[in-house]
């Protein structure tokens, strides 16, 4: 049995658990205001806010619903835009919207509604730029953003910067109805999820739901996601270790990784969209094995590794061939590790895209450089986009160490990088430009690390 709460209502399904939310909310209620687009986690069209039970109370984010297995949010309160309001008012992001001409066709302003009011129940900042950042992952074709952009300003200035509770705060200001206050009572009163897995490994579901989703609706997945034992970031004895549950949202709000890497958390708002990084995991980046993954190339650069129930393989050795992983079937990746840098070391990865928001990267690169008086003691470089496999630029590595800086130098690290990879002409880009855009990264890199 899968029991949540849809808006302010108790829903007991008995629908297998691999179900896409979407195709539960379309098939099986009225509420027809949570669109169907892509069903690949790009338009936003679909995206809901769920809310789930957490340390500090429910703790709510905008997802697509595209791409959520129905039985990973039992126990949650799933948020629809009909759980807006309770009668026919607008709250203020649709009065804003319908004032500033923001909504033509109106397919995408469910969606965009949706995000902005998942980034006020959920987003640490409460700001104009944060609301903005917040539909990063919506996509409309006729009206534009500019009259987005004014609806949502005008919404923003006006929210009160002082609030005891936030919850109460959006209620007085009819961003959410009164019933909200209720249901994290009502949540504690569901039944416990028990069912026994008989399909995939699903973590965040963001790479397996683009391709399986009709398979999956038919299973029964294991949903790593709700395992709390691999959901942690922690620094002990000079290594930080994390769980292969933690999302992208988690990484880049945790003081233990902004306080060593203070530029990762610019890298990572690049990386997908808000909806899709509430979800996307660390292990599911790993085990996903695209040649651009942005966070295997992260942890390629910090020399991390991967560990399973009862062995430990450095991640440089884990990529075999073109997804193929030095990992038996059933197996589960539990954590991520990689030893604390040295002090002075700086970490700055790059990636270029065909657009700004929510796409993959033609290449992306990593570097973990200590520089000291031009010189350079310690450099580790990652690059995907260039291989069948996310990879190490060993030589090139082995070459800048204990150089100097200069033009030269550098001319000459672009030139063996080039050496080392084997980059294919694809919809991302000829052979030749990805050379050149890893090169230009490499420049980017050494350029950052003399700044610092
Ligand atoms: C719109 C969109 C934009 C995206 N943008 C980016 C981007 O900018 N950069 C990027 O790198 N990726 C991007 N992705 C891809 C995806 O979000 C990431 O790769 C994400 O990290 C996958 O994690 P997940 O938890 O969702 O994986 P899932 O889909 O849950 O799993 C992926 C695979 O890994 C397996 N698996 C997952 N966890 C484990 C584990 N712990 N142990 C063993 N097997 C496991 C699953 O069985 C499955 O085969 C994007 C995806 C979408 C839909
Ligand atoms: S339908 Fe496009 S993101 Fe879900
Ligand atoms: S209003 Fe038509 S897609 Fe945005």
């Amino acid at each position: 049995m899968i029991s949540f709460i849809c808006n302010n209502k108790e829903f007991f399904e008995n629908c297998t658990g691999g179900l896409p939310v979407l195709d539960w909310i379309r098939s099986q209620t009225d509420l027809k205001g949570t669109k169907e687009g892509c069903r690949e986690g790009d338009c936003g069209a679909c995206t809901v806010v769920v809310g789930r039970p957490g340390k500090d109370g429910i703790e709510y984010s905008a997802v697509c619903s595209c791409l959520l297995p129905i039985g990973d949010i039992s126990g949650c309160h799933l948020v629809t835009i009909e759980g807006l309001t309770t009668g026919d008012e607008l709250t203020p992001f649709q009065r804003s919207f319908y004032d500033e001409a923001a909504s033509q066709c109106g397919f995408c302003t469910p969606g965009m509604i949706m995000s902005l009011t998942g980034c006020l129940l959920g987003s640490a900042e409460l700001s104009s730029s944060a609301a903005i950042e917040a539909l990063d992952g919506n996509i409309c074709r006729c009206t534009g953003y500019i009259a987005v952009k004014r609806a949502v300003d005008s919404v923003m200035e006006k929210l009160p910067l002082q609030y005891e509770n936030r919850i109460q705060m959006l209620i007085n200001e009819g961003h959410i109805p009164a019933y909200f206050n209720t249901i994290s009572e009502r949540l504690s009163k569901l039944p416990l999820y028990e069912v026994s897995a008989n399909g995939a490994v699903i973590s965040g579901g963001t790479d397996i739901y683009v391709h399986s989703s009709d398979k999956l609706s038919g299973e029964q997945p294991e949903f790593l996601s709700r395992r709390n034992d691999l959901n942690f970031i922690r620094m002990e004895h000079g290594i930080v270790r994390i769980g292969s549950a933690v999302t992208f949202t988690q990484l880049r709000e945790s003081a233990v990784i902004s306080g060593l890497f203070p530029g990762l958390k610019g890298f990572l708002s690049r990386v997908s969209s808000t909806q899709i990084r509430s979800r996307a995991t660390v292990g599911g980046n790993i085990v996903n094995a695209s040649p651009i993954a942005d966070m295997a190339i992260v942890f390629l650069a910090l020399n991390a590794s991967v560990t399973f129930s009862d062995r430990t393989v450095p991640l440089s050795k884990f990529y075999l061939g073109y997804k193929q992983l030095d990992m038996q079937p059933g197996e589960i990746l539990t954590e991520v590790s990689f030893p604390v840098p040295e002090k002075g070391s700086v970490l700055s990865s790059l990636k270029v895209c065909k657009r700004e928001y929510l796409d993959i990267a033609s290449v992306n690169s990593s570097m973990l450089l200590k520089v000291k008086d031009n010189i350079i003691l310690g450099v580790r470089i990652s690059a995907g986009g260039v291989s069948p496999i996310p990879m190490q630029l060993v030589k090139t590595g082995k070459y800048l160490r204990g150089k100097t800086i200069s033009e030269e130098i550098i001319r000459e690290a672009c030139i063996i990088s080039a050496t080392e990879i084997s980059p294919i002409s694809d919809i991302r880009g000829s052979s030749k430009y990805k050379k050149k855009l890893l090169q230009a990264q490499i420049r980017a890199h050494l350029t950052r690390g003399l700044e610092q």
